[in-house]
C-alpha cells in the first residue's frame, strides 16, 4: 500500500475495508464455534455506544479520567466478590486472558524475589492443559517451566505436582476449566499443596470464572476454584469470553495488594512525565473498560443467568451426540461449555474439513504428550439456535470424511524433513511444504488436513519452528 497522494473518500475508504474483509468468517453467523462471544444486537448496541463514547480517552493518566478509575474499581469488586473474595481482595483489568496471567506471573515473580531471594532459577509448575499463555509469560519473564501430567479425566496429577515442586518453585498454576477438554482441575487439592509449601498458587478462570458460578446456580456440581479456596493467591477471568464484553476485557485478582504490588510499575528515572502503569500496556483507549462495565450493568444477573441456562443445554445436546454416535467419544467429560472429542475410526482432521466446508468453524487439537487429537468446540450464545443443524453437518461430515484417504502431506514432508533435524528447519524447507499443501503466495487452503496432519506426527519442539517460520512466511 502506499499512501494516497490525495486521501480518499469516505465512502471510497469503506467500500475498500469491505472488500478486504471479504473472506473473513460472519462473526454474527452463529456458525463458528470459538472466538466469537456474541451476545446479541441489544447488548451489543449498548457496549458499541459505551466503546465509543470513551474510545478516545486514555487510561495512561486516571487523574485526567477520574472515569477510568471509578469503572476500574467498580469492575474489579464485582469480580472479587463473583470470586467469592473479600475486601483485601485487589486486581487490575486488562486487555485479555494473556495479559492478566503474564502479570499474575510477573508479580509471583517479583513478590518471591523479596520474600524468597535465594531463589536464582525460578520456576512455576504447569500441568499440560495450562494455557499457553503462561508459557509465553514464562519465556517473557525469564523463568523455567515444569511440566506435569494429568490423571484419566485430564485434571492436573497431584502425585505428579507433588514430585515436581523443588526449592526453586514459585508458583503453581491449575485451570478452571482447561481450554482445551473444557475440565476444571482439582484447584482445592493443588492450592493446599501449594499452601503448605508456601507457594504461591494461580487459578486460571479465564474461561470459567464468569460462567461457573451461574452454572452452579443451575444445579451443575462446580467444585470450588476461586478465592473461597484457601491457597488461591491470583486468579484470572475474562470479561470478553463468557461476560460477552467486547474484546480487549479482562480481569486479574489477588488475595492481597502486598502480592499485586509487584504487578505495578512505575518510572520516575527519565525527562518525561511521571509513569505509573498497572498493567503491560501504557497508553491505551478506555473505550473497552467502559464497554465491559456498561455490559454487566445492562445484561444484569437475571440476564447473565438465562445466557448461561442455554449454554447448559446446547452443551448436554452435544454430549449426548457425542455419546450416542458409533463413531465419537468424549476426550473427557467436560465440566462447561468447551467440549473435546475424538474418533478411533475416523481421520478427524477430515471431519473438521468436511464440517468446516459446510460454512461452521470447528478447532483441531493436536495430540499431546499422550492425548489424542480432537475436535474442540467452544459453545456460546449465538451457537445455541443452530445446533439441530450443526449436529446433522456433523454427521454428515463423519460419513464423507470416512471415504478420505490420509497421510497425503505427510510422506511428501517426511522426504522434506528426514534430511534434517530441528535445527535445520529452513524457511525455505517450509516453503516447500506450504507449496504442497497448497499454502504458496500466503494463500489460506480449503482443506487443513494435510497439514494438521503432519503437525500431529511433529514433536512440540519442531511444531513451534513450524509455526514460527509459518507466521514470518505469512506476515510481511
Ligand atoms: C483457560 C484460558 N486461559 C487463558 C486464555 C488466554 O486468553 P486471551 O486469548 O484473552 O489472551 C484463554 C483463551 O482462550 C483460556 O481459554
Amino acid at each position: 500500500m502506499e499512501l494516497q497522494e490525495k486521501g480518499l473518500t469516505r465512502e471510497e475508504v469503506l467500500k475498500s475495508l469491505e472488500q478486504i474483509s471479504k473472506d473473513d468468517f460472519d462473526w454474527s453467523s452463529g456458525r463458528i464455534f470459538g472466538y466469537v462471544f456474541d451476545p446479541g444486537k441489544e447488548v451489543m448496541g449498548v457496549a458499541e455506544e459505551a466503546l465509543l463514547k470513551f474510545y478516545h480517552k486514555s487510561g495512561l493518566d486516571f487523574t485526567v479520567y477520574p472515569s477510568a478509575l471509578a469503572m476500574e474499581n467498580d469492575i474489579i469488586s464485582f469480580a472479587a466478590s463473583h470470586l467469592g473474595g473479600d475486601e483485601s481482595v485487589s486486581g487490575s483489568f486488562t486487555s485479555g486472558g494473556t495479559e492478566s496471567i503474564i502479570l499474575a506471573v510477573k508479580a509471583a515473580r517479583d513478590y518471591t524475589r523479596v520474600k524468597r531471594p535465594d531463589i536464582k532459577e525460578p520456576e512455576i509448575i504447569l500441568p499440560i492443559t495450562a494455557h499457553a499463555a503462561f508459557h509465553k509469560a514464562a519465556h517473557y519473564l525469564g523463568l523455567k517451566v515444569v511440566q506435569i501430567g494429568v490423571d484419566a479425566r485430564l485434571k492436573a496429577d497431584l502425585d505428579q505436582l507433588e514430585d515436581a515442586i523443588t526449592d526453586n518453585t514459585i508458583l503453581i498454576v491449575g485451570s478452571a476449566p482447561s481450554y482445551a477438554y473444557g475440565v476444571i482441575d482439582p484447584i482445592e487439592d493443588m492450592a493446599a499443596i501449594a499452601e503448605k509449601r508456601g507457594i504461591l498458587f494461580h487459578s486460571d478462570a479465564c474461561m470459567g470464572g464468569f460462567l461457573l458460578p451461574f452454572f452452579r446456580r443451575l444445579g451443575r456440581d462446580v467444585p470450588n476454584f476461586d478465592f473461597r479456596v484457601e491457597g488461591v493467591t491470583s486468579i484470572s477471568m475474562d470479561l470478553h469470553k463468557y461476560a460477552y464484553a467486547p474484546k480487549g476485557a479482562s480481569v486479574v485478582l489477588y488475595r492481597s495488594k502486598e502480592l499485586r504490588k509487584h504487578q505495578i510499575f512505575a518510572c520516575a528515572n527519565w525527562t518525561g512525565y511521571t509513569m505509573i502503569n498497572n498493567t503491560v500496556q501504557s497508553t491505551k483507549s478506555t473505550g473497552p473498560l467502559a464497554a465491559a462495565w456498561a455490559t454487566l450493568q445492562f445484561v444484569g444477573d437475571d440476564g447473565y443467568l438465562e445466557f448461561a441456562r442455554k449454554k447448559l443445554e446446547a452443551t448436554e445436546k452435544v454430549v449426548n451426540f457425542v455419546n450416542m454416535h458409533p463413531d465419537l467419544r468424549l476426550v473427557s467429560e467436560p465440566d462447561m461449555t468447551l467440549v473435546a472429542f475424538t474418533s478411533d475410526s475416523v481421520n478427524i482432521f477430515h471431519i473438521i474439513d468436511e464440517v468446516n466446508l459446510k460454512g461452521w468453524y470447528i478447532q483441531p487439537i493436536l495430540s499431546y504428550s499422550g492425548v489424542k487429537e480432537s475436535i474442540h468446540i467452544s459453545i456460546n450464545l449465538s451457537n445455541v439456535y443452530h445446533m439441530d443443524e450443526f449436529l446433522k453437518d456433523l454427521n454428515e461430515g463423519i460419513e464423507k470424511a470416512r471415504e478420505l484417504p490420509s497421510g497425503t502431506l505427510l510422506e511428501k514432508a517426511q522426504e522434506i524433513f528426514s534430511d534434517m533435524g530441528t535445527t535445520e528447519l529452513t524457511g525455505e524447507a517450509i516453503g516447500k511444504i506450504m507449496e504442497t499443501a497448497g499454502m504458496a503466495n500466503g494463500k489460506i487452503p480449503e482443506r487443513f488436513a494435510p497439514i494438521n496432519e503432519v503437525m500431529n506426527i511433529l514433536p512440540p519442539d519442531m511444531r513451534e519452528e513450524l509455526l514460527i517460520e509459518f507466521a514470518s512466511f505469512m506476515f510481511r
